[in-house]
C-alpha cells in the first residue's frame, strides 16, 4: 500500500456552519477521509482578525465547531481533528512566509478588499490572513486543499509561497493543489442570489445555518428571492432559481439537467417546498448527532487530546526542517 496523499482544510469557528460551508466543503471532506490522510482543523487564529469578537464566545464556538465537524460525518478514527492555536508552528511558519510575500499581492486579494471595505478598523491580521492560511497548508505538506471557490485565491498564494520557499532556500514543500468540486462550490444568499452565502451577511434570512431550528430553515427557503418568471430552468438570468437548483443538486447528487427534467413544470413555490424538504431531510440527522455530541464534552476533549499528539509531531518535524534551511536556531 502506498503512502496516502495529504489533505488539509478548515472552517472558521464563527457562527456555525451554513449551507455553503456544508455543501461547498464539509460534505465533500467526509468522502475524502477514506482515501487520504486528512488534517481537519478549526482556524481560530483566523477568527480574531476583527476587534469586535467576544473571547468567551470564541472558545465556546470553537468546541461547538468540533462537534459540528463530527456531526457532519468527520470521523476522529479516520482523520486528525484539531484546533489551530493549540499546535505550535502555524504562526511561526506564517512569519517566515510573510518575509517572502510581496505586500502588493496581499492588498490585491479579493477577500481582503471586500472585508476591509466593510470595516472601520483594518488590522494587519486581516491583510496577513492569507499568509497564515498558506502556513496552515504547508505545515503539513498538503497535496490537496479542498475548499469552496471563494478560497481558491488563497490556496494559489500558498502554491506561490511553496515554490518561492523551495527556490529561495531548498526543496522543502510539496506544491498544494486546490480541490474544488463543482456542485456546491459556491452557494449564494437566498435573499441576494448574486452574493455568496456568508455567516456575516447582515440579512440573516439569506443564510441557512445547518444547526438552526428546522422551522426557520423551511421559512427561509420558502421566502427565497426569485424572479417573476416561471419554469424551473437553469439560467444566469434566474440566479435565485439557479441557486436553489444547485443546492438540490449538491444534496441529492442529481445533475441540474435531471432536476430540470423532473421539476421543469413546477411552480416556483412548489419547487421551493421541495428544496426545503430536501434540505430538512438532510440536516435533521446531523442536528440530532450534534446535540448528542455537545452533551459529551469529555469525549470532545479526548478527541482533541489524542489528535494533538500526532499533529504536533508532523508540525514540529516541518518546523525544524524550515528553521534549519532558513538559518535559524
Ligand atoms: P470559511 O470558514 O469561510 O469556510 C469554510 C469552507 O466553506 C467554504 N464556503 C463556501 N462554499 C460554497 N459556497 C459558499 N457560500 C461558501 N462559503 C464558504 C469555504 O470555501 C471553505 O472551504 N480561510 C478559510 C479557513 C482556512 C483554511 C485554511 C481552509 C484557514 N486556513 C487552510 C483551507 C486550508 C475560511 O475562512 O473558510
Amino acid at each position: 500500500m502506498g503512502i496516502k496523499k495529504i489533505i488539509v482544510t478548515g472552517a472558521q469557528p464563527t457562527g456555525g456552519f451554513h449551507l455553503g460551508n456544508y455543501l461547498g466543503a464539509v460534505k465533500n471532506w467526509c468522502l475524502l477521509q477514506e482515501d487520504f490522510e486528512c488534517f481537519f482543523f478549526i482556524p481560530n487564529l483566523h477568527a480574531i482578525t476583527c476587534l469586535s469578537y467576544s473571547p468567551k464566545e470564541l472558545r465556546r464556538n470553537t468546541i461547538q465547531m468540533l462537534a459540528q465537524f463530527m456531526a457532519c460525518g468527520l470521523d476522529p478514527q479516520k482523520s486528525h481533528m484539531f484546533i489551530q492555536s493549540s499546535i505550535r508552528g502555524h504562526t511561526e511558519l506564517a512569519w517566515i512566509l510573510s518575509c517572502l510575500t510581496p505586500v502588493g499581492q496581499l492588498f490585491r486579494m479579493t477577500q481582503f478588499k471586500a472585508k476591509s471595505e466593510q470595516k472601520d478598523f483594518v488590522g494587519g491580521g486581516l491583510l496577513y490572513y492569507p499568509i497564515l492560511m498558506a502556513a496552515d497548508i504547508l505545515l503539513y505538506n498538503a497535496h490537496l486543499v479542498p475548499v469552496g471557490e471563494d478560497q481558491k485565491q488563497h490556496v494559489e498564494l500558498a502554491r506561490d509561497l511553496a515554490i518561492k520557499f523551495n527556490q529561495t532556500y531548498a526543496e522543502t514543500f510539496d506544491v498544494p493543489e486546490p480541490y474544488i468540486l463543482k456542485a456546491g462550490a459556491r452557494v449564494y444568499s437566498l435573499q441576494e442570489p448574486t452574493k455568496k452565502m456568508s455567516k456575516s451577511d447582515p440579512n440573516r434570512k439569506g443564510t441557512i445555518f445547518i444547526f438552526e431550528p428546522i422551522d426557520d430553515i423551511r421559512k427561509k427557503i420558502r421566502s427565497a428571492v426569485t424572479d417573476s418568471g416561471t419554469g424551473i430552468t437553469f439560467s444566469k438570468n434566474k440566479p435565485g432559481i439557479a441557486n436553489l437548483m444547485d443546492i438540490l443538486a449538491a444534496l441529492t447528487g442529481l445533475t441540474v439537467e435531471a432536476i430540470e427534467a423532473e421539476y421543469g413544470t413546477y411552480s416556483y413555490s412548489a419547487f421551493k417546498n421541495c428544496v426545503a424538504e430536501a434540505v430538512i431531510e438532510h440536516v435533521k440527522p446531523l442536528q440530532e448527532r450534534y446535540l448528542k455530541l455537545l452533551k459529551n464534552k469529555e469525549y470532545l476533549d479526548s478527541v482533541l487530546e489524542e489528535s494533538k499528539k500526532v499533529v504536533q509531531t508532523h508540525a514540529s518535524r516541518t518546523m525544524s526542517k524550515v528553521y534549519r534551511k532558513v538559518g535559524l536556531f
